[in-house]
């Protein structure tokens, strides 16, 4: 094929959105592309990521369990995907093999469209979860000048990790009440509120009144605990968003056009998610 194209890889791929996104886009801005996904199993990464830039494949989305070993593949890593440790994104361009994170780009870029009127700047966060979307998370709120970040989260080790990496504004939520009455900002980036999994457990009613309270899960599109955020007139952000923003900069790297997160769109991806 030598069709501009893109490609989403994982072991196994399953029911990845991506291509629905990804299609949705080419048909917009009329390039006679495709984008599809393709199983890679690990002992076949190094073979398939010889191949970016080949017969115009002019790059993919990488996703688990290969977001960590990419990187010793790529020519060119950029600093955010070196700080989180991951990447999903890969491009061919200038004769090399670029990596980089696109999920911090994703979030903050969700947040802003859904929260304008939040002011991150010395800001109070209160983090659920200390693993890879956190770490992506955390990047960009401090990057956006942030004050503080609190992690709650079961294992107290992997916030001590995040401290290390990040630095004194990351610190342990040895009191959760305490972090839920001074948060500006409450993210959720554990599986908890997840379809089948149990709730999270975080009293929005100990929140302010201009907090704001996001979700990465999405499926359900509103969690419990963004359910209850909602009742109490709070600001809420939900999980697809970051999903459908995080594309945005592939697209861009691939194809030369940038492109827009618009409800129809967004329809078409929660109309997917029901036919699981
Ligand atoms: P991701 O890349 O999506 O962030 P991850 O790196 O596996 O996934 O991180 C998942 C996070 O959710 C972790 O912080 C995990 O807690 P631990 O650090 O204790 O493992 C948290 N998590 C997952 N399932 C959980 C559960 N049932 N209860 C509480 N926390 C959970």
């Amino acid at each position: 094929m030598t069709q501009p194209h893109a490609k989403v890889i994982g072991w196994p791929i399953g029911h990845s959105r991506s291509p629905i996104i990804h299609r949705h886009w080419l048909g917009m801005h009329d390039i006679e592309g495709d984008y599809s996904a393709q199983d890679v199993a690990p002992e076949d990464l190094a073979g398939f990521v010889r191949t970016v830039g080949v017969d115009g494949l002019r790059g993919c989305n990488v996703t688990i369990p290969h977001k960590v070993a990419v990187m010793a593949l790529a020519d060119h890593v950029t600093p955010v995907a070196r700080a989180i440790g991951a990447a999903n994104t890969l491009w061919f361009a200038d004769g090399a093999l670029h990596a980089t994170n696109t999920d911090v780009s994703g979030y903050m870029a969700h947040l802003s469209a859904s929260a304008p009127e939040l002011d991150l700047r010395d800001a109070h966060v209160l983090v659920f979860g200390a693993g890879g979307a956190a770490r992506a998370i955390i990047y960009g709120l401090l990057r956006a000048g942030v004050r503080q970040i609190v992690v709650a989260n079961r294992t107290r080790e992997n916030v001590e990790k995040l401290q290390r990496d990040f630095g004194p504004q990351i610190s342990h939520a040895d009191d959760v009440e305490h972090a839920l009455l001074q948060a500006d900002l409450v993210v959720n980036t554990t599986s908890l509120g997840m379809v089948g999994q149990p709730a999270l457990s975080c009293d929005v009613s100990l929140l302010k009144d201009t907090a704001v309270v996001s979700d990465i899960v999405y499926a359900p599109l509103e969690t419990p605990m963004l359910s209850d955020a909602r009742r109490r007139g709070l600001t809420t952000v939900d999980g697809l968003g970051m999903l459908l923003h995080q594309a945005v900069e592939g697209f861009a790297l691939w194809f030369g056009v940038t492109p827009v997160v618009d409800a129809t769109l967004r329809d078409k991806v929660v109309a997917s998610l029901s036919q699981r």
